[in-house]
């Protein structure tokens, strides 16, 4: 290589692995809203944190300044629930890290957190896996890690996985001979989980029972989409729940509960709250805006695409979902955003049980809630950021890091304003993907900018960030929100449980 082809390819690496800088910005009149409460207030951005909130700031020293009269500046969206490049149903998802996460910024989000699965056996390959995945990412992202085989190998990894920054464990009670485990399993699961001070998340459904009712399905001439929601039915989504919640209190381990779909799902985590459970439930954006009635499209890309399990329900289970999340018995909103092509779910055109499951939601996820939540007068704005960003922070230990517009935090910040309407449509969101379930919908409320670590990431017309200048976050584990005062609860108990704590237990009346 001569001089100027080493030159270049300097100029072509400082390029690609240089990372963009942040940026100092000065967010001016707008409404600061935390999940405590909302005030006036400016926001000064400097070195990729939020350096100061209050009235009157000044702009540091060449500062892009962001006029926010008469919007809401909120902490940037986190999704706790997302696949990426997801190998599952011999396919890989559409949506890439790259496409995932410009479809994120674009909606608000700035930091989610993707299911990475075990690989060929072991927890250490499957991260090494997605680690790949995510070179092209552009936001700051963090992973759970999928269990469904135990090895002798799989407790020590665990450990590892939490050395590495991996503070949950997602064990599947469906998908017979795939991703489900047993309740044996679980049960080892939530033990392990327990010792490291991770959170055990679960799917909450039937596999043994859905598999036998997708074979009664299809005996009876059923091959089509509709099926898939006709074999699964919103009480195997309430017993394999009530199941899980249930195994997690006699072993006293908190539990997070992912993508809850309907009224008795709800009714079994209330159950658990009612027992005093450290336990959250996830709802995801479609759930909140979309029914099952599509399922039965007759155009077949239509109804393809509004599979995912568990799957959509009808208006009674989704208004019981917006319920719970305006009444506390739901903490969250995730997406499972999980992006199939048209052609890959064709796959599944005479057979439902091997249609890909899963729908998208990265994009639309804050605008839909703040529609169908916010706007429809069920939840506040405060409200809206406990839901949709700060619980998820404190959840996965990321709070104050994430999650809240205070000095010292990450600068992940949106800016939403309530007055531009907008309709969502595949011919102008940034995934990849060549639906979207939520076409047609009208949105009162949109983000305009997006700051993710600093870097003005979205600016109301395009994304600005360079493919790669993504981040891993560590999340650590003995989250104080999810295990603080777990050791001195055991420690003092006494009672109807099943002492199964670290501590020797005394009942009432003991010498
Ligand atoms: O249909 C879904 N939900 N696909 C993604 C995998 C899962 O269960 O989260
Ligand atoms: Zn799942
Ligand atoms: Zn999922
Ligand atoms: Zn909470």
């Amino acid at each position: 290589m001569g001089l100027i082809g080493i030159t270049l390819a300097i100029a072509v690496f400082l390029a690609s692995s240089s990372p963009v800088l942040s940026e100092n910005i000065l967010i001016k009149g707008g409404t600061v809203v935390n999940a405590d409460r909302a005030f006036k207030a400016d926001v000064v951005v400097k070195g990729g944190l939020i350096e100061a909130v209050g009235p009157g700031l000044k702009a540091p020293k060449g500062a892009k300044v962001v006029d926010a009269t008469g919007k809401y500046v909120m902490p940037g969206g986190i999704d706790p629930h997302t696949h990426l490049e997801f190998p599952f149903m011999g396919q890989v998802s559409n949506e890439t890290f790259l496409s995932g996460e410009r479809a994120a910024l674009a909606g608000g989000t700035t930091f989610h957190i993707d299911f990475a699965l075990q690989w060929e056996g072991s927890l250490k390959k499957g991260l090494a896996e997605w680690k790949r995945k995510a070179q092209r990412a552009i936001s700051d992202y963090g992973f759970h890690m999928a269990i469904n085989k135990w090895t002798s190998e799989t407790a020590a990894e665990m450990a590892e996985m939490v050395r590495e920054g991996i503070n949950s464990f997602k064990f599947f009670m469906a998908y017979k001979g795939a991703l489900m485990v047993s309740d044996e399993l679980f049960l080892d699961g939530l033990l392990a989980c327990k010792k490291l001070g991770a959170l055990p998340m679960v799917h909450g459904e039937n596999g043994d029972a859905i598999a036998l009712a997708q074979k009664l399905t299809i005996e009876k001439g059923i091959t089509g989409p509709e099926g898939h929601s006709i074999s699964r039915p919103s009480y195997l989504e309430g017993e394999a729940t009530g199941r899980a919640v249930k195994l997690a209190r006699l072993l006293n381990v908190p539990l997070y509960v992912v993508h809850v779909m309907s009224k008795d799902a709800i009714e079994a985590i209330e159950e658990g709250h009612r027992a005093g459970q450290r336990l959250w439930g996830e709802a995801v954006a479609g759930a909140i805006s979309l029914t099952d009635e599509p399922c039965w499209d007759p155009d077949f890309k239509i109804a393809a695409a509004h599979v995912i399990s568990p799957p959509l329900r009808s208006r009674e289970h989704q208004t019981a979902v917006k319920a719970a999340l305006a009444g506390g018995s739901l903490q969250l909103i995730g997406t499972d955003h999980c992006g199939w092509n048209t052609t890959q779910k064709a796959v599944g055109r005479h057979d439902f049980r091997i249609l890909p499951n899963g729908i998208h939601g990265i994009e639309e996820r804050l605008h839909t809630a703040w529609e169908d939540l916010v706007n429809a007068g069920l939840i506040t704005p405060p409200d809206f950021v406990r839901l949709t960003s700060a619980e998820a922070a404190k959840i996965f230990n990321l709070y104050p890091q994430k999650g809240v517009i205070a000095a010292g935090s990450d600068a992940d910040i949106i800016v939403l304003d309530p007055s531009v309407t907008h309709k969502i449509s595949v011919a102008t969101h940034h995934s990849s993907l060549d639906m979207n379930v939520f076409e047609g919908k009208t949105v009162h409320g949109k983000v305009t900018t997006t700051i993710s670590r600093g870097r003005l990431a979205w600016d109301g017309k395009d994304i600005l960030l360079e493919p790669g200048s993504g981040r891993y976050v560590r999340m650590e584990p003995f989250a104080p929100h999810v295990y603080g005062g777990l050791d001195e609860q055991e420690k003092r108990w006494i009672g109807e449980r099943f002492p199964y704590g670290p501590a020797p237990v005394k009942r009432v009346g003991d010498k």
